[in-house]
């Protein structure tokens, strides 16, 4: 089994649609422009997963201006990421990840959590991480707090899937 990761890049954008498809509600999967938006703007903050020369996961993100105010507008789903993303911001922003079905289970999203931090500490001086997760999904809210990510405010019905899950929002200080 071949594993390598990669920023993400134009050519990739069908294996990443097949992957956000699978992994998210209708109502909830972003759009193929809002993917690509991520590539051209901020490629370093984008990872995709390889097994074998097949992509199979995907992490992107962007980087904020740090603030103990949350402004709940800017986890908007499918915002350009033009608005919200500040080259020299001191805070990551995780935006989305998803594995492929048939390969969760098996620590890639667990990798790919840990070498974008690594990745953004080491050549961007992040000093933290805020992300937004539904209560209900369980793997992605393992992931994060067995990370070092802590509760820091709840959004009523944020997400429009079938039963308006809650999101958490989780920040990391590093
Ligand atoms: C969230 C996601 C990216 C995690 O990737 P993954 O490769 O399946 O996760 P990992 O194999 O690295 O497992 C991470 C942890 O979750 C646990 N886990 C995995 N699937 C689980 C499940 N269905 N229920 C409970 N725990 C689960 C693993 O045991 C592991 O915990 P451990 O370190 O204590 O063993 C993947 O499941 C996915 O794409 N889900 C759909 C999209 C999604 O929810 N994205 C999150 C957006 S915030």
């Amino acid at each position: 089994m071949e594993i390598s990761i990669r920023n993400a890049e134009r050519k990739d954008i069908e294996a990443i649609m097949l992957i956000e498809n699978s992994s998210f509600h209708e109502n909830i999967a972003e759009s193929r422009e809002t993917f690509l938006e991520r590539t051209e703007v901020f490629p370093d903050g984008f990872l995709v997963l390889m097994v074998n020369g097949r992509v199979i996961g995907y992490i992107s993100s962007e980087l904020w201006e740090y603030s103990e105010d949350i402004d709940v507008r800017q986890f908007q789903l499918e915002h350009s990421i033009m608005d919200t993303h500040r080259s020299n911001g001191s805070e990551l922003y995780i935006s989305s990840i998803g594995i492929l079905e048939e390969y969760r289970g098996s620590g890639y999203g667990k990798i790919l959590v840990s070498e974008l931090e690594k990745k953004m500490i080491y050549n961007y001086g992040i000093n933290s991480i805020i992300l937004i997760v539904s209560e209900n999904w369980t793997a992605a809210r393992r992931i994060y707090e067995k990370n070092g990510f802590e509760r820091i405010q709840t959004i009523s019905g944020f997400f429009h899937d079938d039963n308006n899950s809650d999101a958490i929002v989780m920040r990391k200080i590093i």
